[in-house]
């Protein structure tokens, strides 16, 4: 019976089934309000998960974890999400499944490891010399293909930018002739081209010129034409992890897939990084590593991710399971949550509980504007009945394929006709076995 449900949770679940949620929806006091940031109900779990990110933030949270514990569908993977939302803007925020570990092509610690890494931001401010301002005449050399006398290729180019103070005419070489002609730059447009890489950038159209494409409207640049300018990004370990094993082997590129990151790598970034951090270029950025269905995981996930805790670099570790007291998988042991515990010693338990239905009520309403879907009041109140006899989650689900039912304003009865051709969970295994009781 549970695989059923595993398989069914797998393949419905997608990031933006939770793009609604902005953050935990709390007031100075950290008081839930009854809806806000995308969040409704719920209150007691999202008012203890406000006070896990006073403590995140305090550093007391450093080596522990959190865990969630409630049904499927009663919102732990929104409060994890909340919390990272509540961390900052560019905090990452990595969800995996405790199955997902189990997989032929790459180790168990392997896949951890990643996951680990890929929740911990760099973020990078770095001052680069720009030449920025609104074209105000573009002029393409262009020259004979040397090996083909059919074609034309660009030489180079001499272009002319405008700011509010100042306007310069540069010469430039093929590399950035080449990148005018691909990004279609023309005369209006405001771009940046960066004074050492020759990257350009559209910027925008400038206000008050007329233009076909829809480019964002910007104001023309102040200031010179040459200028240093301040750029932050947010990358993650992983990230640079991936580019320096690319850099270490022209093998990976060439035959694809057999990219190997080496611990040799992920400890030349560490280092790269931390330099970075001393000179002041760069800030980490632990974000937060959510491991859903926890159970899954065996012994060896959990010591592994017990002492990945302990490390300098560590993101926030959340757990979630909808399991009761169950076996430690890889042992004969049983345990509560099917969590070892010297792991459980170290995270705070936060319960989830099952909706009512004003609550699934106003979930559903936040998803319909979140999907664009037009719905009437009559087909919400179908759908919260429905979300209290079986889920919100299958309630959420409906959503979408009535809405191709109807195409147009979903009302009742496509809700009714979405409810008979897609089953929910229950009825789902009710059908099998039922199946298997006339084979029998
Ligand atoms: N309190 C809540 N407020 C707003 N949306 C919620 C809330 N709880 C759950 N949801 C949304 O309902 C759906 C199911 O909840 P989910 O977080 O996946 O539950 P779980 O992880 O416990 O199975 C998701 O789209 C989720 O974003
Ligand atoms: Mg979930």
């Amino acid at each position: 019976m549970p695989v059923i449900e595993e398989i069914a949770k797998v393949s419905f679940e997608r990031v933006g089934f939770h793009s609604h949620i902005k953050g935990l929806g709390l007031d100075e006091n950290g008081k839930a309000k009854f809806i806000a940031d995308g969040m409704v109900g719920q209150t007691k779990a999202r008012e203890a998960a406000g006070i896990a990110v006073k403590l995140i933030k305090k550093g007391k949270l450093a080596g522990k974890g959190i865990l969630l514990v409630g049904p499927t569908g009663s919102g732990k993977t929104a409060i994890a999400m909340g919390i990272a939302k509540e961390l900052g803007e560019d905090v990452p925020f990595v969800q995996i499944s405790g199955s997902e570990i189990y997989s032929a092509e790459i180790k168990k610690t392997e896949f951890l490891k990643q996951a680990l890494r890929r929740a911990i931001g760099v973020r990078i401010s770095e001052e680069r010399r720009v030449y920025e301002g609104l074209v105000e005449k573009v002029d393409i050399k262009m020259t004979r293909h040397p090996f083909n006398p059919y074609a034309e290729i660009p030489e180079s180019a001499v272009i002319t930018l405008k700011t509010k103070e100042e306007t310069k005419t540069l010469r430039a070489d093929r590399n950035i002739a080449y990148q005018l002609l691909e990004l279609g730059i023309r005369e209006g447009d405001v771009i940046q081209i960066d004074a050492d890489s020759g990257r350009i950038s559209r910027i925008g159209v400038a206000k008050g010129e007329e233009d076909l494409f829809t480019y964002r409207k910007v104001e023309i640049p102040s200031g010179r034409v040459l200028k240093v300018k301040e750029f932050t990004y947010t990358v993650s370990l992983h990230d640079l992890d991936l580019v320096n094993a690319r850099a270490g082997g022209i093998f990976g590129l060439l035959f694809g897939g057999g990219l190997e990151i080496t611990d040799e790598v992920r400890e030349r970034v560490d280092e790269t990084v931390k330099q970075w951090v001393e000179e002041g270029k760069a800030v980490l950025v632990p974000g937060v590593l959510f491991i859903d269905e926890c159970h899954m995981l065996d012994i060896e996930a959990f010591s592994f991710l017990a002492r990945a805790m302990e490390s300098e670099l560590a993101p926030i570790l959340i757990l979630a399971t909808n399991r009761g007291k169950t076996r430690i998988r890889g042992t004969d042991l049983e345990s509560p949550h099917g969590i070892p515990i010297d792991m459980l010693d170290r995270l705070l338990i936060i319960n989830t509980s099952p909706y009512n239905k004003e609550e699934i009520r106003e979930i559903v309403k936040i998803r319909a504007k979140e999907e664009g879907i037009e719905i009437s009041e009559e087909a919400i109140e179908y759908l919260a009945e429905l979300g209290e006899k079986t889920s919100l989650r299958y309630a959420v689900q409906l959503l979408a394929p009535a809405s191709i039912i109807a195409s147009g304003k979903v009302e009742k009865e496509h809700i009714e006709k979405a409810k008979e051709l897609f089953a929910d969970v229950r009825r789902s295994i009710e059908y099998v076995e039922k199946l298997e009781g006339m084979l029998q």
